[in-house]
């Protein structure tokens, strides 16, 4: 097996109410591994899912070296929740990151690529540039080569 960078630790932080994101990260998770670097997943969790929102688990950034964030779209925008979570966080400084956002419908305008924009967004005010990201159209058909480009595009950079 051959690793390019060493190893790596990175995090991948999910918010996932139904499990649609958190079944794209685990993929993420093995792939990565699989490779030769340290993944791990670490949940974001609410109290409530309506507003105003509270933060039940708010995962440390300071341990990774590489990052990706990873939240549905909602009302056409990132998840509440995720953002909220985003203005919390300490300096994403010399870190890596990465983002993708799952969507129920077929098309990034409808939602995701506004998310995308969210989370850069929230990244520039905490230092980083996001290195990739991407859309997972859930109801369409490309939804599993989609899943793999995002995987790609992650690994190829680690
Ligand atoms: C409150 C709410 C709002 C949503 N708004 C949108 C939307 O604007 N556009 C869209 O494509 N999907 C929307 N969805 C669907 C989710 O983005 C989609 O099912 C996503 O994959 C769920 O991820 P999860 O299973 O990780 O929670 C919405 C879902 C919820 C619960």
């Amino acid at each position: 097996m051959q690793e390019s960078g060493g190893n790596m630790k990175a995090g991948i932080i999910v918010y996932s109410q139904t499990g649609n994101t958190m079944s794209v990260a685990q993929k993420l998770e093995e792939a990565i591994n699989k490779a030769g670097h340290e993944a791990t997943i670490l949940r974001i969790e609410a109290l409530n899912e309506t507003a105003p929102y509270q933060l039940k688990s708010a995962p440390e950034v300071a341990p990774f070296d590489t990052i990706v964030f990873a939240s549905p779209v909602q009302a056409f925008s990132l998840a509440p929740v995720m953002k909220l979570y985003l203005s919390r966080i300490s300096s994403l400084t010399d870190k890596k990151v990465y983002c993708f956002v799952t969507q129920q419908l077929k098309k990034a305008w409808l939602g995701g690529n506004h998310a995308l924009r969210q989370v850069a967004q929230a990244c520039k005010l905490k230092d980083a540039e996001v290195a990739g990201s991407g859309v997972v159209n859930w109801s369409s058909e490309l939804r599993e080569k989609q899943i793999d480009e995002i995987v790609n595009k992650i690994m190829s950079s680690m």
